[in-house]
């Protein structure tokens, strides 16, 4: 059995010195050490994310991760974030965000790109899909890569955010959530992860983290509290813990 993957997506909320108390609260709350059966991703904003790296770096389990990143290389793209720059600090990266396809226009084909682009520099892609159509919307090499022709064999992982559920307080069923991570599963890969994200809270976490085929949450309002987070990690980590 895998590690389940809990991660934190803070979006546009914190500040270094609010990053800064959040840690110190998260760390008097859990010892990272004693995680046997979770991994945590915390995904703060890009200028963040070098404060954190240092942070971080001391625990065990932790790793941090991106909101976005360009869908292009280094070049003259003003405003850009490369995935090459963001190798210094991060090893996932979330891609995809309905927020970004809501917000900014993304598109299935820039989702393609920025996913490339991880690979490129090793850093494992969370894509986030709202429904089975949408999956359609992305370019064919992207699920081939998926299907472990990968050939940095980096592991890919999906998340599941339902529209309907993504910061609104109404998440989907767990057996909604569990049938979409089995047939993601059956179409692309046994070997990629899913997560459930949407109105993940310290009360439903369970719900969801206990469905044998989703290997993790992704979530956006109560990881900004480091309480709520913590509890989350802990359920997932009793949960885990019970089917090893
Ligand atoms: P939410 O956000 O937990 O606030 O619904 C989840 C996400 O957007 O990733």
């Amino acid at each position: 059995m895998e590690k389940k993957l809990v991660v934190a997506n803070w979006k546009g909320y914190k500040t270094v010195s609010e990053a800064q108390e959040w840690m110190k609260e998260f760390r008097a709350m859990i010892v990272v050490q004693q995680l046997n059966n979770v991994s945590v991703v915390i995904c703060p904003s890009f200028v963040v994310l070098p404060r954190m790296a240092d942070e971080v770096s001391k625990l065990e389990g932790v790793k941090l991760g991106a909101q976005d990143v360009s869908k292009f290389g280094e070049g003259q793209y003003t405003g850009e974030v490369s995935a090459k720059m963001l190798r210094d600090f991060v090893s996932f990266v979330i891609v995809g965000h309905s927020e970004r396809r809501k917000y900014f226009g993304e598109t299935g084909e820039d989702v393609g790109r920025k996913v490339e682009q991880c690979l490129k520099y090793d850093l494992i892609p969370i894509v986030c899909v709202s429904s089975v159509q949408e999956l359609s919307s992305f370019p064919s090499d992207l699920a081939c890569r998926q299907a472990g022709l990968n050939p940095n064999g980096t592991i890919f992982a999906y998340a599941y955010e339902p529209l309907s559920a993504v910061g609104t307080g109404e998440p989907d069923t767990p057996e909604n959530a569990q049938e979409f991570a089995l047939k993601i599963k059956k179409e692309i890969s046994r070997d990629i992860r899913v997560l459930y994200g949407g109105s993940v809270n310290a009360k439903n976490a369970k719900s969801f983290v206990s469905q044998s085929d989703i290997d993790g949450v992704l979530v956006g309002q109560a990881s900004l509290d480091a309480e709520e987070f913590a509890d989350i990690i802990k359920t997932t980590e009793q949960e885990n813990k019970g089917t090893l």
